[in-house]
C-alpha cells in the first residue's frame, strides 16, 4: 500500500468521451497510475488514441468523463474535479507548465518578455533571475531582445521550455515538443528539457511518436485506441 508521499499525481479509473452533436467518442478508457515526484514519464500511442486528451487532464484544462485526477500539494491531497472553476484556473497556472508542439510563444514581445510574463502571471518576481539565468543556459543568452519570428524552431522551443519552467511548477506537460524540429535539434531540445526539469525536479510527462524521445524517459506509459 503506497503512502500519499510517494506519488505526485494519481489517476484513478479515468475514462474520457467528447460528444459532438449527435456523436459520442470514446477516447481514454478506465485509466489507472500514479506519477511519482521527479520522474519523466513518456507517453506514446497511435494518433487519435488521447495523448493530448490526458495531457489536458493532467492539466487541468479539461476534466474527466468519469474517474478521478488527484494531485498532492504541500502534502494535502486535493481532487482536480473538486475544484471550483477558479481554483482549476490557479492549478492548471501554477501547478502545471505546458510546453506545446507549435511552441506557442506570444509573438509581439521578446524572448525575455516571454519568460518574464510566466514569472509576472504567477507571481514570483523572487524567480525572475533563476529564469534569466535559465535562458542563457539554454544557449539563448544573446537573443534575449529578439522577437520570436527572428529565431529558429529549436530556438523557439527552448524559449518554451524556459517560460514553462519558470515559476518551478510540480508538474511539466509536454506535447510533441519535438515534433516540429529535425532529428538534431530534437535531441538537443529533448536533452535540454530533461536536464532542466530534473533541476527543479519536477516530474515529466511528455507526449511524443519518437522512439528515441520515449527511451530518453524512466518510464513509457502507451495508450492503445479503442477498437471501434
Ligand atoms: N475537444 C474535443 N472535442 C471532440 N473530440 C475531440 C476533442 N479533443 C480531441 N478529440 C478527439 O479525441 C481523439 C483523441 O484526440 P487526442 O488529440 O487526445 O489524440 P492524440 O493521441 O493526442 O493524437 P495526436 O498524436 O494526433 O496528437 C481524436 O479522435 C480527436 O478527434
Ligand atoms: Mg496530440
Amino acid at each position: 500500500m503506497k503512502t500519499v508521499a510517494d506519488w505526485l499525481i494519481r489517476v484513478i479509473d479515468v475514462s474520457k468521451h467528447y460528444v459532438t452533436g449527435a456523436l459520442k467518442q470514446d477516447v481514454l478508457h478506465h485509466l489507472s497510475f500514479d506519477l511519482t515526484p521527479g520522474e519523466a514519464v513518456a507517453l506514446t500511442g497511435p494518433s487519435g488514441s488521447g495523448k493530448t486528451s490526458l495531457l489536458n487532464l493532467l492539466a487541468g484544462i479539461d476534466l474527466p468523463s468519469s474517474g478521478e485526477v488527484w494531485f498532492r500539494n504541500n502534502g494535502d491531497a486535493q481532487c482536480v474535479s473538486g475544484l471550483s472553476e477558479r481554483q482549476r484556473a490557479l492549478y492548471r497556472r501554477r501547478y502545471a507548465g505546458y510546453v506545446f508542439q507549435f511552441f506557442n510563444l506570444v509573438p509581439s514581445l521578446t524572448v525575455a518578455e516571454n519568460v518574464r510574463v510566466s514569472v509576472d502571471l504567477n507571481r514570483v518576481p523572487d524567480l525572475a533571475h533563476e529564469a534569466l539565468e535559465r535562458l542563457h543556459r539554454l544557449g539563448l543568452g544573446d537573443r534575449l531582445e529578439r522577437y520570436p519570428a527572428q529565431l529558429s524552431g529549436g530556438e523557439q522551443q527552448r524559449v518554451a521550455i524556459a517560460r514553462a519552467l519558470a515559476h518551478r511548477p510540480p508538474l511539466v506537460l509536454a506535447d510533441e515538443p519535438t515534433g516540429n524540429l529535425d532529428a538534431a535539434n530534437a535531441d538537443r531540445v529533448m536533452e535540454m528539457l530533461l536536464q532542466q526539469v530534473r533541476e527543479i525536479g519536477a516530474t515529466l510527462v511528455v507526449a511524443t511518436h519518437s522512439d528515441r524521445v520515449a527511451r530518453g524517459a524512466d518510464r513509457i506509459i502507451r495508450l492503445v485506441p479503442e477498437p471501434v
